[in-house]
């Protein structure tokens, strides 16, 4: 089983017939297969929604993955509609409302604290509605790991409580211990790590911090959630999981022996799970040639795919579904809105796309739809449309139809 979505053109062009395009298409099948692979790392094992929060993809994850990592109340209720019990699931985000941690608090999710303000805050309102919170303490460690493109660790950060503040953390964590159920910690090191050794380093960074906690304050915790960024580029590099499960388990095996504590480990990965089992498809409308160049046009862009556009990161990979086959050519492919930020493709070489063709933007399972500017310039949303290799995934009995809207 492949582990990224594929579509013959006869399939392409049944899926553009019957959904019209431009359309998001995400196979269900490679996600599982994605999510299989993930198990070699021997971890409790949680999905980002915010990758893809798509109903039918929640749905799909459930009895696949472990639990969710939610970032808002609207995540945390899309988890709940699609059948997720409030214990599997774990709430991070710096700006986390009144109402969204009494809620968390109120159901039994787990929070993650991004700051001693929180943290106060949390002990406040578990006291007032007399409920213990389950929390891990989400940690800015002061190391820096280059090998995450997207380093979010070890300078000023919005995210997690900085290493030089754990001792006052763990000080708070002991005076509100009767309201404060302490899980363990929490470092999401970034986006974008290809390295096993990178990822190794970050690892080795949060173990010294739980080592640190233990030691010098007494405070031992259960499980350590080592958050996401597990790397997919366009051009087929990604993070071998397997290797990273193997280094991660040596690591952790270390480390009980060393402590004596049956430490377990936790994942919230999102990119590595879902970007190849989707594609975004649009249609050739135009072409034209101006002043060397030729553009390519098509009826979708930056307002439905705003990471196709190399704006967040470097561009992805274009293929040509209708003619795979055809001639190499170097065109300039963007979409149809009224500014230059709006190019998918500039001077790549695909084979030859014309009027009518299908194109796709590969590894566009992930912060795809929910992370663009759909409704710049009034054009219609592209449909979800979700298949299971070769066949379209079923809707479950009582799931809502599959417009736009409904995911
Ligand atoms: C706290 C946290 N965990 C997990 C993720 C998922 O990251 P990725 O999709 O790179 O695996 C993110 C992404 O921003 C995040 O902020």
């Amino acid at each position: 089983m492949s582990t990224r979505l594929e579509l013959s053109p006869e399939r392409a062009q049944a899926l553009a017939e019957r959904h019209g395009t431009p359309f998001y298409v995400y196979d269900l099948d490679v996600l599982r297969a994605r999510v299989g692979r993930a198990r070699a790392l021997n971890a409790t094992l949680l999905y980002a929604v915010k990758a893809n929060p798509n109903l039918e993809v929640l749905r799909a994850l459930r009895g696949a993955v472990d639990g969710l990592d939610v970032a808002s109340l609207g995540e945390l209720e899309r988890a709940l509609a699609c059948g997720w019990a409030p214990e599997q699931l774990s709430f991070a985000g710096p700006g986390k409302t009144p109402l969204e941690l009494a809620e968390a608090v109120a159901r039994g999710v787990l929070v993650s604290v991004e700051s001693l303000r929180e943290l106060e805050d949390l002990a406040a309102l578990a006291a007032t509605h007399s409920r213990r919170a389950r929390i891990r303490l989400r940690l800015n460690p002061s190391l820096r790991v280059q090998a995450y493109r997207v380093a979010m660790t070890g300078g000023p950060s919005p995210f997690g409580i900085d290493e030089e503040e754990l001792p006052l953390a763990a000080a708070a964590l002991r005076r509100h211990a009767q309201v404060l159920d302490f899980d363990g910690l929490h470092v999401h090191p970034g986006g974008q790590c290809t390295s096993v050794g990178g990822f190794g380093t970050a690892v080795a960074a949060t173990l010294d911090l739980t080592e640190r906690l233990h030691r010098e304050h007494g405070l031992v915790a259960r499980r350590v959630n080592f958050g996401g960024g597990f790397g997919v580029l366009g051009d087929g590099q990604e993070l071998d999981v397997e290797a990273a499960g193997q280094r991660l388990e040596a690591m952790l095996t270390r480390y009980r022996a060393a402590t004596g504590q049956a430490l377990e480990a936790v994942l919230e990965l999102g990119r590595w799970l879902v970007a190849p089992a989707g594609l975004y498809v649009a249609r050739v409308v135009s072409e034209k040639r101006s002043r060397g160049t030729h553009f390519t046009v098509l009826d979708g862009g930056l307002n439905h795919h705003l990471g196709a556009t190399g704006l967040l990161g470097p561009r992805l990979p274009l293929i040509n579904l209708s003619r795979p086959a055809a001639p190499r050519v170097t065109r300039s492919v963007v979409g149809p809105l009224c500014t230059p930020l709006d190019t998918l493709g500039l001077d790549v070489e695909l084979p030859e796309p014309r009027v009518g063709d299908l194109l796709a933007v590969v590894n566009s399972g992930a912060y795809g739809y929910s992370f663009s500017p759909l409704h710049f310039l009034g054009h219609a949303l592209p449909a979800e449309v979700l298949i299971a290799g070769d066949r379209d995934e079923p809707r479950p009995p009582g799931a809502p139809p599959r417009s736009p809207a409904a995911s």
